[in-house]
């Protein structure tokens, strides 16, 4: 059987490019090339592109960037596939499928999906509207709440509004402290504040605001952070759940990536049978109210008390290192990292078998 031609795009303008680079180099190395022919493409934070061909570890490095060959994908379906510009020369290359290694805005936002979509070539993962939503936290609560699904009580402040501090006070009086305070749209923890009484919540509306005119304030969980991994199109299939217990008060972007893995994964997460299954149950109920495709990863916070279990987000391009939380929750559900790689790129290409192309 001829080899597909499957094009890795990694890197991308976003706050989490680094990660981006670390899911892609794992990936990359662990596609079966008896199956793939593999096409690199970098996209810097500048959001240029590069077809790469050297050795994929500089990808982690960023070496890449001075090695990569100027490249596009358009939208003409007339060139489905890598155009490059060297020497004053363009090469085309054709490409089957898409496995967008991209996390945050401009990359698992539906921003590359919707160029997909035009160029008509299958890729891995959520479609536009999924990624979109799942992107914006606000958009993904209303979700959950219109399909009956429990997530933390919320209210929503555009940047404008901040100024009157006391108009939000009584806004957010019913959620109580601690409260948490996030830009809508963004990941990693970033701009994100534990409010633990009134005082402190000027600072982290401004810090937030810093980063996207579109803010939620939510209930505070004094909660564990339960994870879990949905895979398929419309059976979608949950793992077993995992946990993660961070170093810090909660999972910021310190403890996320720079406390020298002092944050542990449990996995599977210590939970009973009834409430595992409840995970299950709820992810898949999540992924399918979200009408998402291919792969997600469900997250939870399970309130420590109660035990009750609130969707917190779902995230449509997870971490993809050896040692994430999605692939490696499906290690232990049974299926090896190669062997996911594979399905997924079966996903996406029944996704776009699926698709209408009659008007
Ligand atoms: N409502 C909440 N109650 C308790 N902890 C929360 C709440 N919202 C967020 N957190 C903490 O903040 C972290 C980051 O928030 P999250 O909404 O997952 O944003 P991101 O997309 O940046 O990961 C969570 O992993 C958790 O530790
Ligand atoms: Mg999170």
């Amino acid at each position: 059987m001829a080899k597909k031609k499957l094009a890795v795009l990694f890197g991308g303008q976003s706050g989490e490019h680094e990660v981006s680079l670390m899911s892609a180099k794992s990936i990359i190395n662990n596609l079966d090339k008896d199956k793939y022919e593999i096409y690199m493409i970098g996209i810097t934070k500048k959001g240029e592109w590069y077809l790469y061909k050297g050795d994929v570890e500089k990808i982690e490095t960023g070496e890449w960037e001075k090695e990569g060959i100027p490249a596009t994908m358009g939208a003409s379906t007339k060139y489905r596939g890598i155009i490059t510009f060297e020497d004053e020369k363009n090469g085309f290359y054709p490409i089957d499928v898409v496995f967008p290694v991209l996390h945050g805005p401009n990359g698992e936002d539906g921003t590359i999906q919707g160029l997909l979509e035009l160029l008509d070539i299958p890729y891995v993962g959520a479609n536009v509207l999924s990624s979109a939503l799942c992107m914006d936290k606000v958009f993904t609560k209303r979700i959950f709440k219109e399909a009956g699904l429990p997530t933390p009580d919320f209210v929503v402040v555009y940047r404008k509004e901040i100024e009157d501090l006391e108009a939000i006070k009584k806004k957010v009086e019913h959620l109580g402290y601690p409260c948490f305070v996030k830009p809508a749209n963004l990941g990693s923890s970033v701009g994100i504040t534990k409010v633990h009484n009134e005082e402190e919540l000027p600072g982290a509306l401004k810090l937030a605001a810093k980063y996207d005119r579109k803010l939620l304030i939510e209930r505070g969980i004094d909660a564990r952070e339960i994870e879990c991994s949905v895979l398929g199109n419309e059976n979608p299939q949950a793992s077993i759940a995992g946990e993660i217990v961070p170093s810090n008060e909660f999972y910021d972007y310190n403890a996320k990536y720079f406390d020298g893995g002092k944050s542990l994964l449990l996995i599977p997460a210590p939970l009973p049978d009834e409430k595992m299954e409840e995970v299950r149950q709820l992810a898949i109920k999540a992924y399918k109210a979200l009408d998402l495709r291919g792969m997600a990863r469900v997250d939870f916070l399970m309130d420590r008390n109660t035990g009750t279990l609130y969707l917190n987000e779902v995230n449509t391009i997870p971490g993809f290192t050896k040692i994430s939380m999605y692939p490696k929750l499906w290690e232990v559900s049974g299926k090896p990292y190669s062997i996911l790689l594979d399905e997924l790129i079966n996903l996406a290409t029944e996704s776009y078998n699926e698709k209408c192309r009659e008007w």
